[in-house]
């Protein structure tokens, strides 16, 4: 198959980790026969230095005309301390997603039996955690407007509007993912606060009723929430939530594995769907060959397989990711031995085991 997929490795170790999707992505291309092109476009902290815009519109018409689109990282410590900063690196981001109409964004928790002594929770805890936060991407507190500040500079303030029809489109997607999984939606909200969290359960609900009878639903506050997922996380199946709820819960579903540094998300909705890793551009590791770089190859590989039906190769690229944990190739995020593999080794390493694959 010819696919042309948007690259955009953005600022602090996207360019490195990104480098070795690359690689792994070719060897894919070569072992399996397909064709892909990598078109390259700027985004964030980088795109602000070239463009003065975070996310300029030839990066967007680039990602209109691409198959996928994989995405490195964003974010630069100069704007952060920053609050006067007008343009800021995570807009390109936002803007991104929004433009793009990317509404579903998929993170997946999987742990690896290599790697249970890693992680800060028991091994009893997690053992049986297999989890997908299913976060809606484009609406709620981080698009609502107003927002802003008064005149005085005093006081400010943001807005948090979810319509009906967003959050049906975005239930709908975690339903259909928990039939094809162990068949449970835990609603997160805040429904004993936010009038928006009383909608959702509406909403969610109703829909459970007329079409989704088979899926089990329940409902949880997200403080209750953020506990059960240190306390039981192999509870749940499908976690189904709001935009910041899902941004901060994902993050702390994130230790579970051992390392952030291995997470890969999607994000799908009305036009090009976006793949990238769910960590930051770890700004103090940039230029250092040490990030990890699994979980924006473990993207590519969600890519493959959501955005063209490649399910054999996402299943290779998976298997390299594996057999280098198991091997012991690992970057410092997930081992304290002297024998420390660097980001781009594990790239090669699983570029090789790609190419030495028997079909
Ligand atoms: C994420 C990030 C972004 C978000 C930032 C960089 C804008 O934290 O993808 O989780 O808050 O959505
Ligand atoms: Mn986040």
């Amino acid at each position: 198959m010819k696919k042309r997929i948007a690259v955009l490795p953005g600022d602090g170790i996207g360019p490195e980790i990104i480098e070795q999707s690359i690689k792994v992505l070719t060897s894919v291309e070569k072992r399996f026969g397909h064709f892909f092109e990598f078109a390259y476009g700027s985004i964030g902290a980088s795109a602000i230095d070239e463009f003065g815009d975070p996310y300029p519109e030839s990066t967007h018409k680039l990602c209109l005309e691409s198959d996928a689109i994989l995405f490195g990282a964003i974010g630069d410590p100069k704007y952060d301390n920053d609050p006067s900063a007008k343009v800021r690196p995570e807009q390109g981001l936002l803007k991104m997603r929004k433009d793009l109409g990317l509404y579903a964004n998929i993170r997946p928790v999987t742990i690896y039996n290599a790697l249970l002594d890693r992680s800060p929770l028991r091994m009893d805890i997690i053992k049986d955690v297999d989890l997908v936060v299913v976060r809606e991407l484009t609406g709620g507190i981080y698009f609502g407007e107003p927002r802003g500040r008064s005149e005085d500079g005093r006081k400010a303030f943001d807005t948090s509007i979810y319509s009906d029809f967003e959050i049906e489109r975005i239930s709908r997607i975690a339903f259909n993912l928990a039939r094809k999984r162990k068949g449970a939606v835990t609603l997160v909200d805040k429904a004993n606060v936010l009038a928006t969290s009383r909608l959702w359960r509406e909403v969610v609900g109703r829909l459970h009723d007329e079409e989704y009878k088979d899926i089990k639903l329940d409902f949880l506050f997200v403080d209750n929430a953020s506990m059960q997922l240190v306390l039981n996380p192999s509870r749940f199946d499908v976690i189904l939530t709001e935009n910041m709820f899902g941004d901060i819960l994902s993050d702390q579903a994130s230790i579970i594995p051992g390392s952030i540094g291995l997470l890969p998300s999607s994000s799908m909705g009305v036009y090009t769907p976006l793949f990238e890793p769910i960590h930051g551009s770890f700004p103090q590791g940039a230029g250092k060959n040490i990030a990890n770089p699994i979980a924006t190859i473990l993207s590519a590989a969600m890519m493959l397989d959501d955005a063209f039906n490649m399910e054999v190769e996402a299943l290779s690229i998976r298997k390299g990711c594996e057999a280098a944990i198991n091997n012991g190739k690992l970057t410092p995020d997930l081992t304290d031995s002297e024998k420390v593999c660097t980001t781009s080794q594990i790239g090669d390493y699983i570029a090789d085991f790609i190419n030495e694959l028997v079909l």
